[in-house]
C-alpha cells in the first residue's frame, strides 16, 4: 500500500443470506470470472467489508471465509452479532440477496502450513468461521487429522453443527469433533483445557475466537509444554482505522543498523528507510513470529531495547504494552540511525 493512498477494493453482489444459528448467518458471494484472481484465496483468510455507518461514514470489518477454496464452493463468509456491535448487526438488518458491498481482497496469514499435517483446532463462538474453512480443506484436499475443540454458549449458539455432523460421519477417524458447552462446562479455562491439548500437542496448534479464550487456550498449551511461537491464534477484533479511507501518511523513516535478539542469537542488520522491521527480518531469513501483517493481531510484537521507530497501524498493544517498550514489527519503520529490538 502506499502511504497516502486507500485499499484497492471491489464491488461483490451478495447471492445468498443463509442462516446459521441463533446470531449468525453466512454471506455467500457471486464473484464475477475477472475478479476471480483477485479473489482466489487460502483457508483461514478473511475479507475486509465496508459497512455504512451514518457517524463516520463507513467502517471496515474482517470476515473470515467459512468455505473451502479447495472443494468448488462459493466465496462465504459467516457473520455472528457481537453484543452491542455496530457492523454485525447491520449486516444482519440491511444484506439480503442482491446487496452490493466494497470489499477488500482475501488477507491473512492463518493459514495451515501444510494440508498433510495433523491439526488441533480450538474455535470458540464465530471463532469456528476460519477453522471451518482449514477443517474443509484439510479433509478435501490433504491427508491430514484434525481434531476440533469447538466452544459455545450452549446448544442454540453452535454455528455449522449439522456440517460438522456430516464432516465427521464421511471424515472416519480423520476427524474428531469435541463440542464444549459453557452452560453445561462452564467457561472453557486454561486448566480445563489441558487434557483436551495434551494428546495432541504434536499436531499443528490454531486457536481461534475471543481474547479470553484464546488466553486459555495458550495457557493450556504451554502447560502441556508447547512453546508460545507453536499455537497460532486469530483474534476477532474490530478495525479502528478505515482502510477503504486515505491511509495517515507514514512516517518514510530513515535508515537504520537494527540489532535483534531472536531464538537466543543477536544479529545487527542492515534496516533500509522505509522498510518494516519485520520484512528486514524476513529478508535476512530470521524465523520472527507474524500473522496478519496489519498491526491487528500482535502475532509480531517485541519489545524495543534501544532507538525510535514508528508504527503505521496499531489495534492491539495498548498505553500499557507501548509503556513497556512492545512494538508491531510488522508495522514499524526506523526513526533513529540505530535501534534495537528482543523476542526474548
Ligand atoms: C482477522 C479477523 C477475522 C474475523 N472473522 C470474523 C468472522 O469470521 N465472523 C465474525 O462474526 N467476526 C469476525 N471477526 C470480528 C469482526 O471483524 C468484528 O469485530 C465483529 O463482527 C464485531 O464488529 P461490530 O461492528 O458488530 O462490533 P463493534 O461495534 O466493533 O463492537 C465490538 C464490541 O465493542 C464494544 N464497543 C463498541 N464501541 C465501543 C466503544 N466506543 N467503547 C467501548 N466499547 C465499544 C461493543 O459493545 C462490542 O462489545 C474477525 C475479526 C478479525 C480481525
Ligand atoms: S503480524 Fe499481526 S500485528 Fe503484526
Amino acid at each position: 500500500m502506499t502511504a497516502g493512498s486507500p485499499r484497492v477494493f471491489h464491488q461483490l453482489r451478495v447471492q445468498a443470506v443463509i442462516p446459521e444459528a441463533a446470531d449468525a448467518c453466512s454471506l455467500v458471494f457471486d464473484v464475477p470470472h475477472e475478479l476471480a484472481g483477485a479473489f482466489a484465496y487460502q483457508p483461514g483468510q478473511f475479507l475486509t467489508l465496508r459497512i455504512p455507518s451514518d457517524r463516520d461514514g463507513s467502517v471496515a470489518r474482517c470476515y473470515s471465509m467459512c468455505s473451502s477454496p479447495l472443494t468448488g464452493d462459493p466465496l462465504t463468509v459467516t457473520v455472528k452479532q457481537t453484543p452491542g456491535g455496530y457492523a454485525s448487526h447491520w449486516i444482519a438488518a440491511n444484506v439480503r440477496p442482491g446487496t452490493v458491498l466494497d470489499v477488500l481482497p482475501p488477507a491473512g496469514m492463518f493459514v495451515p502450513s501444510s494440508l498433510d499435517d495433523d491439526y488441533l483446532l480450538l474455535a470458540a463462538g464465530s471463532g469456528i468461521t476460519p477453522v471451518m474453512s482449514i477443517l474443509k480443506s484439510v479433509l478435501a484436499a490433504g491427508s491430514g487429522r484434525v481434531v476440533l475443540v469447538y466452544a459455545n454458549r450452549d446448544e442454540r449458539s453452535v454455528i455449522f453443527g449439522p456440517v460438522l455432523k456430516d464432516l465427521a460421519a464421511g471424515a472416519g477417524s480423520r476427524l474428531l469433533v469435541v463440542h464444549w458447552l459453557d452452560v453445561l462446562q462452564g467457561l472453557p479455562a486454561g486448566p480445563q483445557l489441558v487434557p483436551l491439548i495434551r494428546p495432541f500437542r504434536a499436531c499443528r496448534i490454531y486457536a481461534s475466537g475471543p481474547d479470553p479464550f484464546l488466553s486459555a487456550v495458550r495457557e493450556a498449551a504451554s502447560a502441556v509444554g508447547v512453546p508460545p511461537r507453536g499455537v497460532r491464534v486469530e483474534r476477532f477484533l474490530s478495525l479502528q482505522h478505515n482502510p477503504f479511507d486515505v491511509a495517515e501518511p507514514v512516517a518514510a523513516g530513515v535508515a537504520a543498523m537494527l540489532e535483534v535478539t531472536l531464538d537466543g542469537e543477536t544479529r545487527s542488520l542492515p534496516w533500509p528507510a522505509g522498510t518494516r522491521m519485520l520484512d528486514v527480518l524476513i529478508d535476512a531469513e530470521l524465523d520472527p513470529p507474524f500473522s496478519c501483517r496489519e498491526g491487528i493481531c500482535g502475532a509480531c510484537a517485541c519489545q524495543l531495547t534501544g532507538g525510535k521507530v514508528e508504527m503505521a497501524s496499531n489495534e492491539v498493544l495498548d498505553d500499557a504494552d507501548l509503556a513497556d517498550g512492545y512494538i508491531l514489527a510488522c508495522q514499524s519503520v526506523a526513526l533513529t540511525p540505530e535501534v534495537s529490538v528482543s523476542y526474548e
